[in-house]
């Protein structure tokens, strides 16, 4: 059969690269596995006698563009993306080819998007944040929004049903905190802002089962970002359950751990959204089961939809790819399942 795509991953052997490369594996697509370890690499590749392997430091803008070479898009896994995102978007626009990846600091997302006319100059895509954070809201708040071209309010919920961070999400939590002085993220109707105070506490009604919780308010997340850059919003507030976060700061521990044959935890996921324009909401909730390996198919099929669509340029993010609820109906039902909104 011959290949439809070929793709490459960097950070490919990390816990979300793994979930990643299964995908794309099972699309039959070709990959070239790359990132800073060749032991990993070539560990990882066993299964992929067609898998070409390239070791690549992200400081060396040389092996970066040989890595680019005959593959259609690069899906960037390798975070903190403070540090990967720039050498690689840069690297994919110099070599003509989309660039997607999973980052989840919408600051970090928010300097992708000033990338945008180089890359419509370069005749490529890209698309920052295609994962849990970043994605999944986008495209529910996007296919909730339908016809409307703005909205007057977006308010997203999440709740965990637990969060084992991987060494990857500390790594980029630390490094944001460094970055941030200490210092939360808060959204505004001007942009994102720095504040030391306490984020507000509050209570969000999940539908069942798992109904009314304790939440962080103004909890910012990449969403933030992606939503925002296709569609004008007037407020947007997103909110985390408490009990979630709180397990962030048990910080010590192997990480997530495998518990199916996919390699998914049992975290189980809900994301409430709420879009309101001129008085009506529209709601539409998201559930599944490990943020981490939804974030695999997520961006594989932001890769798919870009290849495979017409041709757009530009910074482009999951919710504004074509037809987003077709975008969520090709993940559900093995990945996640969705209510549309009425
Ligand atoms: N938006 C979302 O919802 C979402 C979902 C999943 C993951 N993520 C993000 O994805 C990133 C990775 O998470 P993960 O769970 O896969 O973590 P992980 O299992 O710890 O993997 C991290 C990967 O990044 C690589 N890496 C880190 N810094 C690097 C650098 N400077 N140069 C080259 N490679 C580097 C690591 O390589 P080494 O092992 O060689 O260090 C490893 O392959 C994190 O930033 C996380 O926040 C976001």
């Amino acid at each position: 059969m011959p290949i439809e795509h070929r793709v490459a991953v960097y950070g490919a052997y990390g816990h979300t690269g793994r979930f990643v490369v299964a995908e794309l594996r099972r699309r039959g697509w070709g990959m070239v596995l790359s990132g800073r370890d060749e032991t990993k690499l070539r560990a990882l590749s066993v299964p992929d006698p067609g898998a070409r392997v390239l070791p690549a430091a992200i400081t060396d803008p040389g092996t970066l563009d040989e890595l680019m070479v005959g593959v259609d898009a690069v899906i960037n896994c390798a975070g903190p993306f403070a540090f990967t995102q720039e050498p690689l978007i840069e690297a994919a626009i110099r070599a003509g080819v989309h660039y997607l990846d999973v980052a989840a600091e919408p600051d970090i997302v928010e300097r992708a998007i000033r990338h945008h006319a180089d890359a419509v100059a370069a005749g490529v895509v890209v698309s920052p944040a295609n994962a849990f954070y970043g994605g999944l809201g986008d495209l529910i708040a996007s296919a909730s929004a339908r016809e409307w071209t703005s909205v007057d309010d977006v308010r997203i919920a999440y709740w965990l049903s637990s969060w084992i961070p991987t060494p990857g999400t500390l790594a980029t939590i630390d490094t944001a905190s460094t970055r941030r002085q200490g210092q939360r993220l808060v959204w505004t109707p001007a942009g994102l802002e720095l504040r030391s105070d306490e984020a507000p506490a509050g209570r969000w009604e999940f539908p069942g089962p798992i109904g009314t919780q304790e939440v962080t308010q103004d909890f910012v997340t990449a969403d933030a970002v992606t939503i925002l850059h296709h569609l004008p919003v007037t407020r947007l507030q997103e909110c985390m359950s408490i009990e979630a976060l709180n397990d962030l700061g048990q910080l010590d521990g192997p990480g997530p751990l495998a518990v199916d044959e996919r390699g998914r935890s049992a975290q189980r996921f809900m994301v409430d959204v709420q879009v309101a324009k001129g008085g009506v909401l529209r709601r539409s909730t998201a559930v599944g089961r490990d943020i981490y390996a939804v974030s695999g198919p997520l961006v594989v099929e932001a890769a798919a939809r870009l290849l495979d669509g017409p041709p757009r340029t530009g910074v482009i993010t999951a919710g504004a790819m074509a037809e987003p609820s077709a975008f969520l109906d090709a993940l559900a039902p093995d990945h996640l399942q969705w209510s549309r909104a009425a």
